[in-house]
């Protein structure tokens, strides 16, 4: 148990040995140290935690791409610390490329951060895509981290890490020491090629992007009369880092007199440092000029300066580099460089650089009082977790506090093998409330913490202490439960100690005793000569021994079933807080964007639905739950820190949440067009009815995100409440699932949740109601109802539609089916509009999902397939002619569907409203 734990985290410290001076390059996931094309070398990161992978890779120059590490998607963070010198510029690089590595096609989300500050949020859109993150920064101590966490999809993972030192001051701002320089936009202009310039011809290695690269959004809106320059005559670019001469050799030029440009710019808005970089490359004649002027929308200011290179170079082919050091720039920029009146040519551009000031977190006041004590245990493991102790997660014997500066809150060093003394440093984390060094070889005397003035646990048991129990202990005013038993103590125990309300263990302690009692020195007389007051103390310390031992036996029980020691549940409200992954909104900012609450926008039986408007002008749907929907403070935060960890394009986006003033409120992004169940039903059918083909993409929207909650979460996730009410269509009408407000972390098949059947009436899964055991076959059965929803047209329970004798879809639907007659249950707003082969297939993969037994149903994945074919059946006759012609009886013989049980669905009816029931078991 502890081997593997040892495992877990070991960051390497790297010391910078490449072959370009200050250059170092980390091939992440690789086995060997080579040199790649261009002349740089690599070297495998050799890190002990994570997994390496491989992946196949395109073009050329990609080696280092070919190879990654991945960790867990855990709470944990995972760090490389890599040396700097302090006092020197640097340049870090992370890229990142998926390739499938994990061949699971969920693609990752997570953050990386440089230290304690929040770096990027790596977004994996597509297998292929390289993602690069590039941040210029001023070192001010001999490492720097750069740590990956919080995944909410997928798996964290590294392709390359890469640090370059500059020597110059091009990048030196007034900021510098405060925040960093997140690199957004670094453009060649007027490039041969699509291909990049960056090392040799860049001695920093920075790389130049050519302007013809084509992704969204970038450069686009060019003016009419741009074109492409370029020289061999050597440019002086005069020093440090100004850009490579290669770069600075071609340009772009407007004919007409105006070159535009729009792009956006990762990172933005924000204040940035945005510069421009000229060199005159033409030949002007004796009476021409080139005299233009920038104009960014919105800054008038800016617009009255006038570029004439030439004359600020004082020369051609010398460069010329205006720029703002501290800019307000939008996150899509658009700019332009218009000629004045009296200039005889275009404006010419060689090149640009945006960066985006990121705003140091210098972590948490504690880091150097805890890298003071991790640094006395170099062999250690959980010594080496690298990065700032509490962000952006805490290390993972840590908790901290939430505040923006966090305090250690808890140090669990339980079972460490801890040698020597107690740390005298301990004392300097003044905001320590809990402290647990049990079970360690700990040796010397309890050290003074009275500076730990919010002490509240204090466990020591199990070492091998000496000395007496410190007096300060009486003096810590939070102090509620100490354990020191089984140690070598001696003396007395402070009578304070005992009169308080602390929970205090020191049995096992022979030479320690109570205070003011009898001055017996062995302990086997002391029982005997105990007065009656302290028999009845005794007798309580007793119980308590007994209850602790209880407890811990259960610990230890946890303990050994995860194969892993678990950070310690401990009794403070910080930490039965919500992850720290999910947005915080106060309860001002809630009602700010909803007016008050003034728009409720749907309601259900977990609470009212409001809509929303944050200052951003992202629209919002706010949840408030019902008070009764959430009995503590607990369910709330598993619920959110569930759902910040789900993320699926399918899936309602969860933005945050807010738990004050007594509510509970969830905010998720705002689907603009409703509930699929007001458009199969209901008021809005006719003006907005929605065709079989765009029912088809609903459905397999839905499955892919059931699918990502079966199979793409680890552990799987059921949900427990689908139906047509939550599954919401956005503004292009494709659908994402909502309302995890019923979900619950599905445990291994050995045993199933079984708590409370929940879910809604005409969806419930019979057999789930029947045996409250819980699976992914529930959320099947349900599924299958909405098939028949979007079949049919039909709620899933009613009264009236289905005849006398039956209320249920599913009987209704099966009897139809059964017998061939498939016309009969197809909404009539679809007749004649589709090919009766894609709803057959529909229809029969419905009828295996709402099986009576969740063996008979079919893994979400296949019911996805069958939908998948549907859609590309529906789409082959919608090319050709609308054949209505298939024969029915051929699909229908290939028909095998089990003899079911007529009876079984309505026995669970009860009543057949839109509220979910929620039913007791009994136990
Ligand atoms: C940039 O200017 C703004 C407004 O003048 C100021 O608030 C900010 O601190 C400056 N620097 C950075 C790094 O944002």
């Amino acid at each position: 148990m502890f081997a593997f734990f040892f495992l877990l985290f070991t960051a390497l410290i790297y010391h910078v040995f490449a072959q370009v001076p200050g250059f170092f390059s980390i091939d992440c996931g690789g086995t060997e140290k080579f040199l790649d094309e261009i002349g740089l070398e690599w070297t495998p990161d050799k890190l002990v935690c994570g997994n390496a992978a491989n992946i196949s890779v395109g073009s050329e120059n990609t080696k280092p791409y070919t190879t990654l590490r991945y960790f867990p998607a855990d709470s944990r963070k995972y760090c490389y610390t890599l040396s700097v010198e302090a006092r020197k510029r640097y340049l870090v690089r992370a890229s990142f490329l998926y390739g499938n590595f994990d061949r699971n096609d969920v693609y990752p989300k997570f953050d990386i951060s440089l230290g304690a500050t929040h770096w990027s949020t790596i977004v994996i859109s597509d297998a292929d895509t390289l993602e690069v993150r590039e941040l210029i920064f001023l070192a001010t101590s001999p490492s720097i981290s750069v740590c990956l966490s919080n995944a909410s999809t997928g798996q964290p993972f590294i392709s390359t890490l890469e640090l370059r030192q500059f020597n110059g001051s091009m990048y030196y701002t007034d900021f510098e020491t405060a925040s960093y320089l997140s690199v957004s936009a670094r453009i060649n202009f007027g490039a041969v090629n699509n291909d990049s310039v960056r090392y040799p011809d860049d001695p920093f290695d920075r790389i130049w992007e050519s302007d013809s690269i084509r992704k969204a959004n970038f450069l686009v809106d060019v003016a009419a009369g741009t074109s492409k320059i370029s020289t061999t005559t050597p440019i002086n670019v005069n020093r440090d880092e100004r850009p490579p001469e290669k770069v600075m050799q071609t340009a772009v030029v407007g004919r007409n007199g105006l070159l535009n440009y729009r792009l956006n710019l990762d990172g933005f808005p924000g204040f940035g440092w945005a510069f421009s970089y000229f060199s005159e490359i033409e030949d002007l004649g004796a009476n021409e000029s080139r005299k233009f002027r920038l104009k960014l929308p919105g800054y008038p200011d800016i617009t009255k300066a006038t570029v004439n290179i030439q004359e600020n170079a004082q020369g051609r082919y010398r460069l010329y580099e205006p720029g703002f050091t501290n800019l307000s720039l939008p996150f899509v920029l658009t700019f332009s460089f218009g000629k004045t009146a009296d200039s005889s040519r275009g404006p010419l551009l060689n090149a640009m650089e945006i960066n985006k000031y990121l705003q140091i977190n210098f972590g948490s006041p504690d880091a150097a009082v805890i890298s003071g004590l991790t640094s006395q245990y170099p062999q250690a493991d959980w010594a080496q977790e690298g990065g700032d102790p509490c962000l952006p997660v805490p290390w993972s014997w840590l908790q901290c506090s939430m505040d923006a500066q966090p305090r250690i809150f808890a140090i669990l060093l339980s079972r460490k093998n801890l040698p020597g003394n107690i740390p005298s440093k301990i004392s300097k984390l003044t905001g320590l409330v809990e402290l647990w060094l049990d079970g360690n070889s700990l040796s010397g005397s309890i050290p003074d913490l009275s500076d730990c003035t919010n002490l509240r646990i204090i466990h020591l048991e199990n070492n091998r202490l000496t000395g007496a129990l410190p007096s300060f202990l009486t003096g810590l005013p939070n102090l509620a439960e100490l354990y020191v038993q089984n140690n070598l103590l001696s003396g007395r125990v402070p009578r304070g100690l005992l009169d308080k309300k602390v929970v205090i263990n020191y049995a096992g302690n022979i030479n320690l005793r109570p205070e003011g009692k009898g001055p017996n020195h062995t302990n086997i007389i002391v029982i005997s000569i105990l007065g009656g007051s302290l028999l009845l103390i005794i007798v309580i310390i007793t119980c308590c021994f007994f209850f602790v031992r209880r407890k811990k036996h259960q610990d230890n029980e946890k303990d050994d079933a995860s194969g892993l020691q678990p950070p310690r549940k401990t009794t403070s409200s910080q930490s039965e807080g919500p992850a720290e992954t999910a947005h915080f909104f106060t309860y001002e900012e809630i009602e700010d964007a909803t007016g008050k609450f003034q728009k409720r926008i749907g309601s259900g039986g977990f609470g009212t639905v409001y809509y929303g408007r944050l200052n951003d002008g992202k629209e919002i749907a706010v949840k408030v739950l019902s008070s009764n929907s959430y009995q503590g403070k607990k369910e709330f935060s598993n619920e959110v820190s569930l759902l910040s960890r789900i993320h699926h394009r399918n899936l309602v986006a969860f933005l945050g949440y807010c738990q004050e003033e007594g509510k509970s409120i969830l905010v998720y992004e705002y689907m603009h067009n409703g509930t699929l169940k007001e458009h199969l039903y209901g008021p809005l059918t006719q003006e907005r009815a929605i065709d079989w083909i765009k029912r088809l993409e609903i459905a397999e929207d839905a499955a892919k995100a059931i699918e990502y909650l079966h199979t793409g979460c680890i552990p799987s996730i059921i949900h427990r409440d689908l139906k047509s009410s939550n599954i919401l269509l956005d503004k292009h009408m494709r659908a994402k699932v909502s309302d995890f407000g019923l979900s619950k972390l599905a445990v291994d098949a050995s045993s199933h949740v079984s708590s409370m059947v929940r879910g809604t009436v005409g969806y419930l899964d019979p057999e789930y109601y029947i045996s409250q055991q819980l699976t992914e076959k529930s959320d099947v059965y349900s599924f299958g109802v909405i098939l028949l929803e979007l079949i049919s047209g039909q709620e899933a329970i009613s009264n009236e539609s289905f005849g006398v004798h039956c209320r249920n879809i599913v009987q209704w639907a099966r009897f139809r089916i059964d017998n061939g007659d498939i016309q009969s249950i197809i909404d009539t707003s679809l007749q004649g509009n589709l090919n009766v082969q894609s709803v057959w297939k529909i229809a029969e993969k419905a009828m295996q999902c709402v099986q009576p037994h969740g063996r008979d149903r079919p893994p979400i994945s296949e019911v996805l397939k069958e939908i998948q074919d549907a859609i590309s059946i529906e789409r082959g006759s919608e090319s050709e002619d609308s054949s209505e012609g298939v024969s029915r009886d051929s699909r229908h013989s290939s028909l095998n569907l089990a003899t079911n049980d007529p009876g079984v669905s309505d026995t669970f009816v009860s009543s057949f409203d839109d509220d979910p029931i929620v039913l007791p078991t009994a136990r």
